[in-house]
């Protein structure tokens, strides 16, 4: 996949090889810093972390997008204000460029800061709006996750698919724990002790984006977050969709850009898992 013979490239690279290739860089970049980062702030919230690590990634990865494709748009989580308005409002600005890259440049920073070593880079590449490459990183297990729309995923080269578990009773889920106390967090709180009984277990990993890249190489059965952002997701969605998963909103509208409230599964029990999500919100 690349741009057309009218743009000039340097290098020429590939869109997805300039995803990974940036992936990587900054994966392995973060991964020398892990234990060493020298400033944490806080922004949205007493939860909502970044360090220079974050900031310095993000710079790196756009940097590099910016040599090969100039004329692309990019929408990295360290250039956006915090908070769920100004996210919404950097997406709505941006969502329907013809070329848009969309970065986390650590998911999982609260990992990152605590020494746990479960965090990824995640790069997406949108084309007016619909997403066409995908890849998330983990540089501490130096696991590569990559998808291209219509070409399948791929793990250390090898071709993805969702797992085979048709019923939740059968089922390995994870969610994320939301920050935010009057809304995401008490319904996450009413959803988990609604499908926890249902299931064989529920994890809580602290990396959405790695949460998605495990539904779609069968590691999960299904995963669900409410609050989620653009850059969290839209590199997984992929990976799910290209494995053969399914991903929607809770209401199981189809992902697109602005779902916030996710779930993602091998698509089997996609039905059920809803349904217990939907009926704990009804009583919530
Ligand atoms: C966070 C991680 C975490 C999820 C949070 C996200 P960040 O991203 O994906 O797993 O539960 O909702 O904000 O802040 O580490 O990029
Ligand atoms: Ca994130
Ligand atoms: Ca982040």
């Amino acid at each position: 996949m690349g741009e057309g013979n009218d743009i000039p490239l340097v290098g020429g690279k590939s869109f997805t090889a300039v995803a990974i290739n940036c992936a990587a860089k900054a994966g392995e970049w973060i991964k020398t810093k892990l234990g060493n980062h020298t400033s944490l702030s806080i922004k949205y919230s007493a939860q909502d972390l970044v360090t220079e690590v974050d900031k310095g990634a993000e710079k790196m990865i756009r940097n590099l997008v910016g040599t090969h494709f100039p004329h692309h748009s990019f929408l990295g989580e360290e250039g956006v204000e915090p908070g769920p308005e100004a996210s919404t409002k950097a997406l709505q600005s941006v969502k329907d460029a013809e070329y848009l890259w969309i970065v986390d440049p650590i998911d999982g920073t609260t990992n990152f800061v605590h020494g746990f070593p479960y965090f990824s880079v995640s790069i997406a590449l949108a084309h007016w709006g619909e997403v066409i490459v995908g890849v998330v990183y983990d540089p501490m297990r130096d696991e590569l996750f990559v998808a291209e729309k219509g070409k399948g995923a791929y793990v250390r080269g090898r071709r993805m698919a969702v797992s085979g578990e048709q019923t939740l009773r059968d089922s390995l889920l994870a969610t994320g724990f939301p920050a935010d106390p009057n809304y995401a967090q008490p319904l996450n709180m009413k959803q988990l002790q609604a499908i926890a009984p249902q299931v064989r277990n529920v994890r809580s990993l602290g990396s959405a984006a790695l949460h998605m890249a495990y539904v779609a190489s069968g590691r999960l059965s299904g995963f669900w977050e409410i609050g989620l952002n653009s850059w969290d997701l839209a590199a997984g969605a992929l990976l799910v969709k290209e494995s053969g998963g399914a991903v929607t909103d809770l209401q199981g509208n189809e992902y697109h850009l602005g779902v916030r409230h996710v779930a993602a599964s091998n698509s089997h029990l996609h039905g059920e898992f809803l349904q217990v999500l939907q009926q704990a919100e009804a009583g919530s």
